[in-house]
């Protein structure tokens, strides 16, 4: 969401001529997107921060800019705490930013803008999209949430759950589209609530009127919270040919006394019901999760769970993170709160098991035909280019399920001459690692670049 938020707030800074620079020693001004989703995160905020004195020294008129999560919670505490701070922007003020930083400019204020509202300020297109040739963008569908999870920030710096209309929403990408943008991530806290409140369309519906779109070949869509997801959703799965093999279902914890304390409104065999529908309905299907170890309260035994959970599950992937007090949120105030050590190793333990399984899920993937969205070339084959080197070319792009690939071409005669990046791709998997896959080009292939009736061919 934050990528989406600071491509945002570089789109509406296009409209006074700022223009992006790749050396922050040239900037003339510096925006310091921030989240505070857990207190690590904050603290980077103020350690980054502490790093842009010497460069406001050595350039007076550099403005500094704090904007995000941080900038809604702390508000004028940032500027107290950072004297030369010019700005503080929340997570609603991005659609205000220029005519803060004008008057920055012009009447040498130090502004703070937290106010928040629950009607969703729409993006200009018109002011141009600053990065074109992306193959995949973000599009966020909703702001805010309202599901208070007691271990949660969100709810307090987003905001009330929101839905952006869904004409604006088909109008966005339909523009990205135009751009070259092959496939868009759709994002919000729970977009299985998607249009709910405001009677708009569900989330399902909104899923059929994008995967229409010519032009357009993957969506994606994360995050999904597990008490929302319908049947209907896990049916797009199997009906909507562009939609990906892919769900971030997050669980958190494998307990049910932990779920409960959480405020999260599920069960762990509500969870597995879910995984089962999901997987008999889309077979192959990828599936990822969050989990939080140490919440407080939290005894062994309710992490023995959450490693059976994970067992029982075998996730493609894990995000796993340390419980952390947020403010605002009500677990501040629980007891029982596990000490630092106790956590960190908790941590080390999820982290250990799930690397099996996902290098056991990798393994299984040895030999396959994957087909793959090219988004460009892979970091290796940039530091080859640096080097004017020629060689065969080295690609980098993802399958339905979210697995990064990176592969030759396979073709040593020319292969930059033919540029695949936005081509979906057949590649078959020869090695497999951790955390992406290697393979080579399948054969000289058709290749479906999404337009209708248009091929191209490899060599
Ligand atoms: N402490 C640790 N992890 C947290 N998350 C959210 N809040 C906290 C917190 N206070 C994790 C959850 C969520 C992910 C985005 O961040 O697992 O799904
Ligand atoms: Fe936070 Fe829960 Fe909302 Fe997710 S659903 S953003 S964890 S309050």
């Amino acid at each position: 969401m934050n990528v989406y938020d600071s491509e945002r707030i570089a789109m509406g800074l296009g409209s006074l001529h700022y223009e992006i620079t790749p050396s922050i020693e040239k900037a003339d001004l510096i925006i310091v997107n921030t989240c505070a989703i857990r207190e690590k995160a904050e603290q980077k905020v103020y350690s980054f921060l502490g790093r842009l004195a010497g460069l406001k020294k050595k350039k007076p008129d550099l403005i500094i800019g704090v904007g995000g999560c941080v900038a809604q919670q702390e508000g004028a505490k940032i500027l107290e705490r950072v004297p030369y701070l010019d700005l503080v922007f929340g997570t609603h003020a991005i659609g205000r930013l220029p005519g803060a930083i004008q008057s920055i400019v012009s009447k040498k204020y130090r502004v703070v803008d937290t106010q928040m509202s629950d009607e969703i300020k729409e993006p200009d297109i018109a002011d141009g999209l600053y990065d074109e040739g992306k193959v995949t963008r973000f599009v966020t569908i909703m702001q805010g949430c309202d599901n208070f999870c007691t271990y949660c920030v969100v709810p307090y710096v987003r905001g009330r759950e929101t839905s952006r209309n869904p004409e604006n929403v088909i109008k966005e990408i339909r523009s990205f589209v135009e751009s070259g943008v092959k496939e868009v991530t759709l994002l919000g806290q729970n977009v299985n609530s998607y249009g709910m409140k405001e009677g708009l369309c569900t989330f399902p519906q909104l899923l059929r009127r994008i995967n229409d779109m010519d032009g357009l070949l993957r969506i994606r869509f994360t995050t999904s919270h597990p008490k929302d997801l319908s049947e209907d959703l896990i049916h797009a799965f199997k009906d909507l040919n562009k939609l990906c093999h892919h769900i971030h279902l997050p669980i958190q914890s494998g307990s049910n006394r932990i779920l409960k304390r959480m405020n999260r409104k599920y069960t762990r065999e509500i969870y597995l019901e879910k995984v089962d529908q999901l997987r008999n309905t889309c077979p192959g299907i990828a599936i990822t999760s969050d989990i939080i170890v140490g919440f407080p309260g939290e005894t062994t035994s309710d992490f023995q769970k959450t490693l059976d959970l994970i067992g029982t599950v075998e996730f493609d992937g894990l995000f796993a993170f340390k419980y952390s007090d947020r403010p605002n949120a009500s677990a501040v105030r629980f007891e029982n709160k596990v000490i630092e050590d106790e956590k960190k190793e908790r941590l080390k333990v999820v982290l250990d098991l799930q690397d099996q399984f996902t290098v056991r899920k990798n393994n299984t993937l040895k030999d396959s035909i994957q087909s793959v969205l090219v988004e460009g070339f892979s970091k290796k084959q940039n530091r080859i280019n640096n080097q004017n080197n020629s060689q065969n070319t080295q690609w980098t792009g993802r399958t339905s399920t979210n697995k990064i690939v990176n592969f030759f071409d396979g073709d040593d005669t020319d292969s930059r001459a033919d540029n695949l990046t936005g081509r979906l791709v057949d590649v078959r998997i020869l090695q497999t690692f951790s955390h992406s896959l290697w393979g080579e080009i399948n054969g000289k292939q058709p290749i479906s670049i999404g337009l209708r009736g248009e091929k191209s061919y490899v060599a």
